[in-house]
């Protein structure tokens, strides 16, 4: 029976994680290495609530409810140590993953349930440096995690069944469709946006439509919320070539190599709305979707 949950990262899908799970009843301790980020998933959750109470979806007793069930923490040891389901929500990176899993392994009590939010590192990888294998699984959820629906489950080589049932079971106690699939580069979510991504950067450079023309064929003629140049700014463009270098040396098939001019914008900084610049121009701050300077004919 899951109760407590540890959510490791405080950062963009960290406090939306915590939020969720804290707002579905579940004791939630949240853990960041950087206590300035706690402070400010309290404050951002806070925020996210009064926005779903000025919406009418809830209540202020659901709110204060929600914010009981949320504490915080800076150490991680100390933090898993009575989990009975640990979400790693850290930032991407294969070696600090690692480390932060042997160190929730060490620490997290038998039969705790050790899930990853990662977009792109391999769930059998971050398996094998536990001594728990069949108990480590991919809990994929998306960003805005209150907002998003989906959360894709990645099963590891050796996960055991009732550990996919448990997070199939606890996903739709979130409110979330969850969708199981394996673990393979990319899983099939990034597998299958970042190429049509990276296609439309290859599009551009090679001239064949403008920033706006492209975002906009797909849009109105694929129904798609947001053309793939806009998505690939609000992702952030590092992020992008980073899950495409995943493809590209995972499966060693040319197709996934990533656009020259990606690995440029990158080099140069423009990462899209996080550095107000990308493929579009974010430095006035408003809603208005307006072509980089760099892009413009
Ligand atoms: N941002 C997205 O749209 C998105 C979507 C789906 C999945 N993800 C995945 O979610 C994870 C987190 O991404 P994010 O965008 O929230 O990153 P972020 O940079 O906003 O937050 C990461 C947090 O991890 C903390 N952290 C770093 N080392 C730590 C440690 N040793 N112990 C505890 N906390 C530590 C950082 O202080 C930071 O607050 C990544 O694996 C990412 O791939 C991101």
């Amino acid at each position: 029976m899951i109760k407590n949950i540890s959510v490791v990262g405080a950062g963009t899908m960290g406090n939306g994680i915590a939020h969720v799970f804290a707002q579905a009843g579940f004791k939630v301790t949240l853990i960041d290495v950087n206590p300035t980020q706690l402070d400010r998933a309290i404050e951002t959750i806070s925020k996210n609530l009064d926005r779903q109470i000025s919406k009418g979806v809830l209540t202020e007793e659901q709110k204060a409810a929600t914010l009981n069930n949320l504490s915080v923490v800076s150490n991680l040891s100390t933090g898993v140590s009575f989990a009975d389901l640990v979400v790693e929500a850290a930032t991407e990176n294969t070696e600090l993953k690692l480390k932060i899993f042997e160190e929730i392994d060490l620490n997290a009590p038998q039969g705790c349930i050790l899930a990853t939010n990662t977009s792109s590192i391999s769930i059998t990888q971050i398996a094998a440096v536990t001594k728990r294998p069949g108990d480590v699984i991919g809990m994929h959820f998306m960003n805005p995690v209150p907002v998003m629906k989906l959360v894709e489950i990645i099963n590891g080589y050796g996960t055991k069944r009732e550990v996919t049932n448990t997070i199939i079971d606890i996903s739709r106690q979130l409110g979330k469709i969850p969708c199981e699939v394996n673990d393979y580069p990319g899983f099939i979510a990034n597998r299958i946006l970042m190429p049509m991504i990276n296609e439309a950067i290859i599009s551009l450079h090679e001239g064949v439509a403008g920033v706006e023309e492209i975002d906009t064929v797909m849009k109105l003629g694929m129904a798609h919320p947001m053309g793939p140049l806009q998505l690939a700014d609000f992702i952030g463009l590092d992020v992008c070539l980073s899950i495409l270098n995943v493809l590209y040396s995972g499966f060693g098939n040319p197709k996934y190599a990533p656009s020259a001019l990606l690995v440029n914008m990158v080099r140069a900084g423009k990462l899209g709305v996080k550095t107000k610049e990308g493929f579009y121009d974010y430095s006035s701050g408003t809603k208005e979707l307006k072509v980089s300077s760099f892009f413009k004919k």
